[in-house]
């Protein structure tokens, strides 16, 4: 698996497996928790190390256990979860410490690679206290990297001015529906890892279409060279599918190289 390297000289796999229908009834983010995780399993046989879970998702817990009864070593697998920027988990510093005792409980581990913000916390005091515990959880090792999600370059910046540990990634939303360019351009400048989520999500049938074509001089299909383009300019993908033939072709991004006139028609969808 190709890896990319944060700031803090750590990789992360190029390609992960989103989890956030995992082991819902339904396959619905929002179903009843039914404990089935097949689908995981069959993402982690087909290959895929980077499993990002989150709190809102309710399957931290089964998520580890799927991780752990792998029986593949835990150092093979790159974990990734995140805390909700509600007072119940960031109110106060003690409560974020619970919170993130609580997610190496679920998840089964002694170590979270990757523990994200997942959503911006407006009150600039609450964002620097939740920012200073995931701090201390670095310092003494439970926690190899720390970073957040859907910042904006302005909350980025809030986070720049009192971070002693600068935010290893940004996961956003990135897809031809919502690319978030400019904010891209400016992660990779900042040495901050961009992570898109939702990489295969709200594509229209027309861009379906010019990416079919691209695709085909490939030998690929069209997802494929959308997940292609962002690892090209320096993005990590995390697709989601609960479909093993989607999953391993999701894994098939490392044989070919979109060229510059390609990777122009895909930013410009
Ligand atoms: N930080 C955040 O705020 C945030 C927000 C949303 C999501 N996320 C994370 O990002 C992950 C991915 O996002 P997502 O799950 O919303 O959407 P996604 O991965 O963009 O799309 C999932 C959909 O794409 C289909 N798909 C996947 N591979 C395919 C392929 N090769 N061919 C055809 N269809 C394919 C899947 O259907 P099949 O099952 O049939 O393959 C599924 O319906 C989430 O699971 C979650 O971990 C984070």
């Amino acid at each position: 698996m190709e890896t990319m390297t944060l700031a803090n000289g750590l990789a992360i796999p190029a390609v992960g497996t989103g989890t956030n229908t995992y082991g819902k009834e339904g396959n619905r983010y929002h179903g009843e928790l039914n404990g089935d995780f097949s689908a995981l399993r069959s993402a982690i046989k087909a290959g895929y190390r980077l499993i990002d879970t989150a709190i809102s998702y309710r399957n931290e817990s089964g998520v580890g256990t799927t991780i752990l009864e792998s029986g593949i070593p835990r150092k093979e697998f790159y974990i990734i979860t995140k805390i909700p920027a509600e007072d119940a988990y960031i109110g106060s510093k003690d409560l974020v410490e619970q919170t993130v005792m609580k997610s190496l409980e679920n998840l089964k581990t002694d170590y979270i690679d990757l523990y994200l913000i997942h959503h911006p916390i407006k009150d600039k005091e609450k964002l620097k206290h939740t920012w200073e515990v995931l701090e201390s959880f670095v310092d003494k090792g439970q926690i190899k990297s720390i970073g957040v999600s859907n910042f904006t370059i302005e909350m980025l910046e809030a986070v720049h001015n009192f971070a002693r540990i600068q935010p290893a990634v940004n996961q956003i939303q990135s897809n031809p529906h919502t690319w978030n360019h400019e904010l891209i351009d400016y992660l990779l400048k900042t040495n901050i890892v961009p992570v898109a989520w939702g990489p295969v999500s709200k594509v229209t049938p027309e861009q379906i279409d010019k990416l079919d074509k691209i695709a085909e001089n490939y030998g690929k299909n069209w997802v494929q060279v959308l997940l292609r383009y962002q690892i090209q300019r320096g993005v990590v993908v995390i697709p989601k599918s609960h479909t093993e033939e989607h999953q391993l072709s999701n894994l098939e991004l490392f044989d070919f190289d979109l060229t510059k006139e390609d990777q122009f028609v895909i930013e410009s969808l």
